[in-house]
């Protein structure tokens, strides 16, 4: 694939875990490089609209300040408040995607559509595979609905939509922010590994599909393992798991570190697609 990651000033971003840590800094990495970049010449006709999702809309607004001041005429914030571990929250996502027009054939303007799985929890992270029981069901169940189902059915959605206006539009991403634990096993962490690794699997399956499907075959898709960050979710494995000794003298990266990492990334574009690729391969 040669295509440019800036393709367009147009661009929409749907970004889930968007409310603190990793998304947090991805969101106002997005927005700082789309400012730089067009500033001098597209940007005084584009628009960057992001779609922020998380539980906590406090948080949310939080961030759509921080995005808003970047370029207030034209960067443009819709936070959505849902628990992905709940059924029924992409429906509500959906419904709110259709309430804004984000997939409107008719908005031609928009070029270019960014999806960002970033949302994600460790579950239990003190648990061996022997210790798995049925009265653990639901709890497994929320897990998996938000680590993977809910990504399958957002990234399904996103697909459908965005294939219907094809005609207009240049250019898609669907990144997935992954983890060493998803090529990886490591003690306690096993719903985190199991997760992580079925995610890579279902991107896998898709690059393959879309290999085959003519109007979607020039879809990005990258599995981006951020490394270990200074977040609320590396310091409960620091505190709190099997793996505590093992981790606790590591000096994690900051999520703007890595956060930058994935963006020359996706600019060089030179990932298999649907591949794996860790803040440290070279
Ligand atoms: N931190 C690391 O060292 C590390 C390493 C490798 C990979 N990763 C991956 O990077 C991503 C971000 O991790 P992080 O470190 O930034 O974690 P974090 O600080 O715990 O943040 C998690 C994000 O996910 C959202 N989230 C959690 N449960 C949710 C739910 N039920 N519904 C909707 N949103 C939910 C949270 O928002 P609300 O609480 O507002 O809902 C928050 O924005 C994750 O996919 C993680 O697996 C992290």
């Amino acid at each position: 694939m040669t295509t440019k990651f800036y393709q367009s000033s147009n661009v929409c971003i749907i970004l889930t875990g968007a409310s603190r840590g990793f998304g947090q800094s991805l969101a106002n990495i997005f927005a700082s490089h789309y400012r730089n970049q067009f500033s001098s010449n597209r940007m005084d006709d584009g628009n960057l609209q992001f779609l922020l999702i998380s539980r906590d809309r406090t948080k949310l607004e939080h961030v759509s300040n921080s995005l808003k001041s970047i370029d207030p005429d034209h960067i443009n914030v819709h936070c959505i408040e849902a628990d992905l571990s709940k059924s029924g929250s992409i429906s509500s996502i959906e419904e709110c995607c259709k309430q804004m027009k984000i997939f409107e054939r008719s908005d031609s303007t928009r070029k270019h559509y960014i999806l960002i799985h970033n949302a994600g929890s460790l579950g239990e992270t003190n648990r061996w595979c022997k210790a798995i029981n049925v009265e653990q069901a639901k709890e497994r169940d929320d897990y998996y609905r938000l680590n993977l189902y809910s990504v399958m059915e957002l990234t399904g959605i996103f697909i459908r939509q965005t294939e219907s206006m094809l005609s207009t539009m240049i250019s898609r991403h669907i990144i997935n922010i992954s983890s060493l634990a998803a090529i990886q096993p490591f003690n306690g962490l096993i719903d985190y590994c199991v997760g992580k690794s079925a995610r890579e699997a279902y991107f896998r399956q898709l690059s393959h599909e879309l290999s085959q499907d003519l109007p979607n075959k020039s879809i990005h898709i990258l599995n981006y393992a951020p490394g270990p960050l200074k977040t609320e979710m590396f310091s409960e494995l620091q505190t709190n798991s099997l793996i505590s000794d093992q981790f606790g003298a590591v000096i994690p990266l900051s999520p703007e570190e890595s956060g930058e990492k994935l963006f020359k990334i996706l600019c060089k574009n030179k990932y298999d697609n649907g591949s794996h690729v860790d803040y440290y391969d070279v």
